[in-house]
């Protein structure tokens, strides 16, 4: 008896550990746009390392921009219709006032591209307002659509 607890307890405590990587949520659209904002969300944080806070690595602005644009770029159809149900913070306006959703992803996207333009261009301080722009366009797109 004792003997099969133990067995029972090494088959399932695998899982346990495996599980927080597979939550509730099983909608490929809602995990695939999280991943993309949680990439763009680690490249802005670097950024801002190395723009803000001094961390020593001002060649690496470029290629975190343009791992920004280029998740930009693979967002896919990650908004179709009914992804608003489940474990998102998706607000159901994105699907009800499409091209103003549009519109604000396109202007991340454009200022993404400027940043990436600055970067190579090596000026630290134009590199800087670049970053800010395009941190206001990924607020103004959450304080609309985003939930807390
Ligand atoms: C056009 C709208 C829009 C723009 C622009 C936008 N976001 Fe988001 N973002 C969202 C929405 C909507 C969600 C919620 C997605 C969900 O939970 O399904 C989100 C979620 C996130 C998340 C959380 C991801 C997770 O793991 O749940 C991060 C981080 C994030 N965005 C960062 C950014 C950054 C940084 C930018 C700008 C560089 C940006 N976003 C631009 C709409 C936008």
């Amino acid at each position: 008896m004792i003997k099969n607890i133990f067995s029972m307890i090494s088959v399932v405590t695998p899982f346990l550990l495996v599980a927080p990587l597979f939550a509730e949520e099983s909608n490929p659209s809602i995990i695939h746009r999280q991943g993309i904002y949680g990439a763009v969300g680690g490249h802005m944080k670097a950024i801002k390392s190395i723009l803000l806070l001094e961390f020593d690595a001002a060649k690496d602005v470029t290629f975190h921009a343009q791992g920004i644009v280029d998740a930009f770029t693979h967002m896919g159809n990650s908004f179709p219709p009914g992804s608003d149900k489940g474990e998102t913070k998706a607000k159901p306006e994105i699907w009800t006032d499409k091209d103003k959703f549009a519109q604000l992803g396109k202007n991340a996207f454009g200022a993404a591209n400027e940043l990436l333009k600055t970067a190579q261009g090596g000026d630290k301080q134009i590199t800087l307002a670049a970053f800010k722009k395009l941190g206001e366009t990924c607020k103004s797109c959450h304080d609309d659509f985003k939930s807390k």
